[in-house]
């Protein structure tokens, strides 16, 4: 969730669409966010549009007024839709959506469906800090109808997680996936951070192993990004840590690679690896394949046939517009078929399956070779083989240098 809003043009107070982002609706998997802006504490590296207790304490903003908020935006979802497709995917973000409990959560899926229904074989994710969840937390949220959770985890040693102002211990993490596994959740996911100033190798090995331990079939594994404006970079500025370092980085990215695929969990997106496609987050891939998606909540990001719009970001002006019968959204772009496949290029490369060659104009298409030769790019995969048509496709040298692929092909 981008912190920052782009500029774009105003968006209409009634959320209309041009009739041309809705045609062919339904034709292409569609896909609900909904963005849960409350946390108990913020962590000092993250910029997430999130807000705690405290942040909201002189606002009349509420998880109260949150809801009712949402399910107006669902509601005028639909409208603006016409006859909306049921979703294939509905991913509750955050944020800490946990801290809404098993009935929260309950009550976002029930207006997610009476508003759009879910398909027959929907993914249902929600994301959970491993403090706000236990046994009766999963159970709740699996009767309620979700079967995918996704947990932060970031690391398993104790000085990392206090350099990221986690406040969980240091196994809180992988028990909780363990009580998901256990409440009949066969798709749990852990996030870990890596790069964290002072983490060693040794620490990384032991947080992938406990990952291992786990048994989750699901891992997303981040570089630690210094945000502007968090208390992390703060520190890094009056020197008291230091800074993430570019080699570093690239030695811990290999190394998660390396442990993870040796257990057989395999990268499919440059951060994430999982057991097999069975595995692959749906949602996250309609992201990446530029699928159709609503996105609800305060700050939340739309894409629906080439138009893209965000949501205000703060939770007492999202449900005030709501309450008074107006769109949240803050504004909007229409994208021209030169951005869209820009787009496409920058995130299908970044794909285990790759991009298509044919897709790229001449002179990328040999820059393309040119980086095969260089070993940045699988140099089978670009002629294509089994029949299959030539695509370019990340090797790990390319994986540690994907912007600069992207860069050298856009
Ligand atoms: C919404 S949080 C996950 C759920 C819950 N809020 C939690 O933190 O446990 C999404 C994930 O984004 C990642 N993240 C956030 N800020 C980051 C940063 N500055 N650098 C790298 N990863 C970051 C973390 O791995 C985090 O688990
Ligand atoms: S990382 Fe998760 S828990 Fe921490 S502030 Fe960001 S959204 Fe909240």
């Amino acid at each position: 969730m981008p912190s920052a809003l782009p500029d774009g043009e105003s968006a209409p107070s009634d959320g209309r669409l041009p009739e041309s982002a809705l045609r062919g609706l339904g034709r292409r998997p569609f896909g609900v966010y909904v963005h849960v802006p409350f946390c108990a504490t913020r962590c000092g590296y993250c910029d997430f549009n999130t807000y705690t207790a405290a942040d909201l304490a002189s606002s009349p903003a509420s998880p109260q007024s949150w809801l009712d908020g949402l399910r107006r935006e669902l509601a005028l979802a639909a409208d603006v839709l016409g006859a909306p497709p049921p979703a294939d995917t509905v991913f509750v973000g955050g944020g800490t959506p946990s801290l809404l409990g098993a009935t929260g959560l309950a009550a976002v899926l029930d207006a997610v469906r009476s508003s759009f229904g879910l398909a027959r074989d929907a993914e249902v994710t929600t994301e959970s800090n491993p403090e706000s969840t236990s046994p009766e937390f999963f159970a709740g949220i699996r009767d309620a109808g979700y079967n995918r959770v996704s947990l932060g985890m970031q690391s398993a040693a104790p000085h990392v997680l206090a350099v990221l102002d986690r406040t969980h211990t240091p196994g809180r993490a992988a028990a909780a996936a363990r009580e998901a596994r256990a409440a009949g959740f066969a798709h749990v996911n852990l996030d870990l951070i890596y790069g964290t100033p002072g983490e060693s190798a040794a620490d990384l090995t032991a947080s992938l192993d406990t990952v291992l331990a786990a048994g989750v079939d699901h891992v997303s594994a981040y570089a630690l990004i210094v945000e502007e404006g968090t208390a992390l970079a703060r520190r890094i500025a009056r020197g008291e840590l230091a800074a993430p370092d570019d080699d570093v980085l690239a030695d811990r990215y290999e190394q998660v690679d390396g442990v993870l695929s040796a257990a057989g969990l395999h990268w499919y997106e440059v951060s994430n690896w999982a057991a097999g496609p069975a595995a692959w987050c749906r949602h996250n891939l309609g992201y990446w394949h530029g699928a159709d998606w609503w996105g609800a909540g305060p700050g939340a990001h739309s894409h629906v046939g080439g138009v893209r719009w965000w949501n205000v970001k703060h939770p007492a002006k999202y449900a005030s517009l709501l309450a008074s019968g107006a769109s949240p959204a803050a504004a909007r772009e229409l994208l021209s078929t030169s951005d869209r496949e820009l787009e496409r290029v920058m995130l299908e490369l970044r794909l285990v399956d790759g991009l298509v060659i044919d897709a790229l104009a001449p002179q990328a298409q040999r820059e393309a070779r040119t980086m095969a030769a260089e070993g940045l790019l699988d140099a089978a995969a670009i002629e294509g083989v089994h029949g299959r048509f030539g695509r370019c496709v990340l090797t790990l040298p390319g994986r540690l240098l994907a912007d600069a692929v992207v860069r050298r092909l856009t």
